[in-house]
């Protein structure tokens, strides 16, 4: 079984491959994608460790004057995806580079991805870790000069494609708020998968009328803090911003870049003594979501929730306290063990939908991380409950973007959802069946 996974990921990752990076799904996603290059990118180290750096590279190609490194990178032409460069318009900006870039960035996994990569190949990754290192603290940088309005190093999303996780119900209370104007769409996502596993029209007219309020401030960061409407600190982004500066200061060591290695300690303390205090909730048991416009937490729970774990931010009786409370028969596995790990969104909510993209199904990028946070603090047990489930869902499905969570679906249904062949979910397939336990 483990290798047939095996062969069938490395060839959904080979068919993706465009000569020099990696597009997420054929017609879904037809560009490259910031935090899905990340994910691929240790699918990669254990195929072929030079396209694993040749996909950070062209990633790279995509960074603008200040630092920021978009969600998106127009290296090639397609007419399958909305919004295209035209619409983001990010010449505007006068830090916009040469390449042709969405204006919105996605969460920083590439700090840690390095640390992970360097682990599978040892000493001989270094040239490459020392190339890129530079422009990967630039990125840490950014945010911590440009998204930390609060100086409290937690930086803010702006947009609900930053966070990584397009339509969760966390945003529901926000859209309701807002009186974006009816925009025509040229939808494109609809075409290729049903509309009812993605996000409403309506949904889409905020996230597009977002993007025109940042143009009609050609991006100004300064701007965009003072009035965006959506200002948000993400606990699973400022998480995984915390577990790449990690992954950094290990790498900086290595390289002997003192200097950048003593900043990233001094952003990594400030991050660390306000994550908690700010983000965790007592009632809900789990971290939640900072407004930033409305002043107060969003009392929501999703799988982000849990992504502190693998960048270990709470101490061991909150953990303990997180993993009773939604796992072992709470919250997010059910009481007789009805879910497999991890639905993206609290089943016990009324918003919760098995089906619709971000409201419900599992994916396989916070399965992964799911999976290490467990490791971190010992719950060997979670742990690989959450790695049976994912290999299960890969096997009886194969490589879709997302799952229905439910154990115990209704006659005729299927599980896979999204689009098919989907390159992160077979790459951390393979990373799961591959990586050594350090
Ligand atoms: C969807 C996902 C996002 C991902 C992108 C490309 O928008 O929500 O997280 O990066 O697709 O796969």
């Amino acid at each position: 079984m483990q290798q047939t996974l095996i062969e069938t990921a490395a060839r959904v990752l080979q068919d993706n491959w465009q000569g020099g990076f990696t597009i997420p799904c054929e017609g879904l996603y037809p560009f490259q994608w910031n935090w899905d290059s990340g994910f691929i990118a240790l699918g990669w180290g254990h195929l072929n460790m030079e396209r694993a750096k040749a996909e950070l590279r062209s990633l790279l190609k995509g960074q603008w004057k200040n630092g920021f490194l978009p969600h998106i990178v127009f290296h090639n032409e397609s007419e399958s995806y909305f919004p295209g460069p035209e619409v983001w318009d990010v010449g505007r900006s006068p830090n916009a580079p040469e390449a042709k870039t969405s204006g919105i960035t996605q969460p920083p996994v590439l700090g840690f991805v390095l640390e992970f990569l360097y682990e599978l190949s040892g000493e001989a990754f270094l040239d490459f870790a020392g190339e890129v290192f530079p422009a990967l603290f630039r990125w840490h940088e950014y945010f911590y000069t440009c998204r930390d309005p609060e100086g409290e190093g937690l930086v803010y999303i702006c947009h609900n494609w930053e966070a990584g996780t397009d339509n969760t119900p966390v945003w529901d209370g926000i859209w309701e708020g807002l009186d974006s104007p009816e925009y025509l769409l040229n939808r494109r996502d609809t075409q290729h998968v049903d509309a009812a596993n993605r996000p409403s029209n309506r949904e889409y007219q905020h996230y597009i009328h977002l993007v025109e309020l940042f143009k009609s401030w050609e991006y100004d960061d300064a701007k965009i803090a003072e009035s965006s409407p959506f200002l948000i600190q993400d606990p699973l982004f400022n998480a995984l911003l915390i577990r790449s500066n990690e992954g950094l200061i290990r790498m900086g060591n290595l390289l002997g870049r003192q200097d950048e290695v003593d900043q990233l300690q001094r952003w990594q303390e400030r991050s660390l003594s306000h994550f908690h205090r700010k983000l965790y909730s007592p009632a809900q048991k789990a971290y939640v979501y900072y407004d930033l416009r409305a002043q107060q937490q969003l009392q929501a729970v999703s799988s982000s929730s849990f992504v502190p774990l693998f960048a270990g931010i709470p101490g061991a009786d909150t953990a303990r306290e997180i993993a009773r409370a939604h796992f072992e028969g709470g919250r997010f596995s059910g009481a007789s063990g009805d879910f497999y790990l991890c639905a993206s969104f609290d089943p016990t909510s009324p918003a919760f939908d098995p089906k619709r993209y971000w409201r419900g199904p599992v994916w396989i990028n916070l399965n992964w991380l799911l999976y290490h946070g467990f490791l971190r603090y010992g719950f060997t047990d979670l742990a690989a409950q959450v790695r049976t489930d994912t290999l299960e869902l890969l096997e009886a499905c194969g490589f879709y973007e997302y799952f229905d969570p439910r154990r115990a679906l209704p006659a005729g249904e299927f599980r896979g959802y999204g689009g098919n062949n989907f390159s992160w979910s077979a790459a951390l397939c393979l990373d799961l069946l591959k990586r050594k336990p350090s």
